[in-house]
């Protein structure tokens, strides 16, 4: 017997996309620009970490982790946001993750009840968004809310409009900046009315910050952390999530944190405890290692910048371009997100998403509409050279669609 709570999940968007696209051969040689899976090498500190501590498989790992992995993340976050010294206490407000996506899922299981005053709780999604959050909120039998993030609101959702009762039973927000597909970053003020908005209401904000390291020329993007200390909201309905997967090129690393609220961290270790799959020894030294060092980071941003330049120089002035403020997707809008996809397959070879299957039609908003259809979302995960034919593939869609240019920029 199958529960029927997922029911509501379509298919995932990679087996959809590879449905779309299977009926017919690439019109060249194939270009991947589908999957942000990042494609730059990984630092030598990994391997030479990893490799130092081989040993390690032969243990059974503690599930909050070692003080030196805890230890580093807290000297991450207070030198990357500027905290202030003490804001952060390693043993109870640090833990590892095997990569953020398990984490944003175990937090509502461990932190989201299917009830909030007297009524079915809520848990606040942006749209378009990343699957994890949607999945999560069902598994707890609570309500997912798609809060369009689209060109009306800068890209980003804007949960402080929201309902006075949608709020009340408010139990659990996912918010991701820099966002993933749409690239914009919200700004220190926006991140600390939403840690404001989650004290007031009283429910839980999980920042997914996991693409913070990837950002253009200019102030890295803030976070959830330092936006409520500077808000001068506790911390104690705030957690933070963030990862090696894009920081330091390792998705197949699985490592990656969460930091916020002593309670919060408790529960979730609680929980992590008896159901949890523990990070091995030797990923928890490789991280240790790796969130202490920055400059493989910055060679790292480097390749990226190098990129955005690429896509500044061959779609820059084309309506549905946006140029990203972080992360490494374009969200680009064309006249229909599949149809785009399948010509760029058909005619070029290039393999990018359609928007829509990172979007969810919501009754409550934009006439219940899913705010992905009319666009695509490139990664720019590919060297440039591999890039440039797949970006002039994608400004000849550009420059065919009938849409007029954006108001908002991202
Ligand atoms: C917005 C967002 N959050 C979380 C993740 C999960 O990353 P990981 O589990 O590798 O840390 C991804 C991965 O692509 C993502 O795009």
């Amino acid at each position: 017997m199958i529960p029927r709570r997922f029911s509501d999940l379509p298919e995932y968007a990679f087996p959809r996309l590879r449905a779309l696209l299977e009926r017919y051969p690439a019109g060249s040689e194939t270009i991947a620009m589908s999957i942000g899976e990042p494609r730059h090498p990984m630092p030598a500190l990994l391997h030479e970490t990893l490799a130092a501590h081989g040993e390690g498989y032969a243990k059974y790992p503690p599930i909050d982790g070692t003080p030196g992995f805890r230890e580093a993340i807290g000297g991450w976050l207070t030198r990357r946001f500027a905290l202030p010294t003490g804001t952060i206490d390693p043993d109870r407000m640090i833990l590892p993750l095997n990569g953020t996506r398990e984490g944003l899922f175990m937090a509502a299981m461990a932190l989201c009840p299917a009830e909030k005053n007297g009524k079915r709780a809520a848990v606040l999604i942006p749209n378009p968004f990343y699957q994890c959050y949607a999945a999560a909120a069902l598994a707890v039998g609570a309500e997912p809310i798609f809060v369009p993030a689209t060109a009306e609101n800068g890209w980003l959702p804007d949960y402080t409009s929201l309902p006075e009762d949608l709020l009340a039973r408010t139990a659990f927000a996912y918010y991701c900046s820099p966002s993933n597909p749409q690239g914009a970053v919200a700004s220190r003020e926006q991140l600390g009315r939403l840690a404001a908005l989650a004290e007031n209401y009283d429910f839980t904000i999980a920042f997914d910050e996991c693409y913070s390291e990837i950002y253009p020329d200019g102030p890295p993007p803030p976070g959830g952390l330092e936006a409520a200390v500077a808000e001068g909201v506790s911390l104690d309905n705030v957690l933070v999530f963030n990862s090696l997967s894009k920081r330091s090129n390792a998705p197949g690393l699985r490592s990656g944190f969460v930091a916020g609220g002593p309670a919060l961290i408790t529960a979730m270790n609680r929980l992590r405890s008896y159901a949890g799959a523990p990070s091995p020894l030797p990923v928890l030294h490789a991280a240790e290692a790796l969130w202490r060092d920055e400059t493989h980071v910055e060679a790292n941003r480097t390749l990226y910048r190098e990129k955005y330049a690429l896509a500044d120089e061959i779609l820059g002035g084309l309506h549905g371009y946006i140029a990203p403020r972080g992360g490494f997707f374009l969200w680009l809008e064309v006249d229909d997100g599949e149809a785009a996809t399948l010509r760029l397959w058909r005619e070029h070879g290039v393999r990018v998403l359609p928007g829509a299957y990172l979007g969810r039609g919501d009754p409550r908003f934009i006439d219940g509409m899913n705010p992905g259809t009319r666009f695509i979302r490139v990664a720019l995960v590919e060297p440039p050279e591999t890039l440039r034919p797949g970006l002039d593939a994608i400004a000849g869609i550009l420059r065919t669609t009938t849409n007029s240019p954006s108001e908002a920029t991202a």
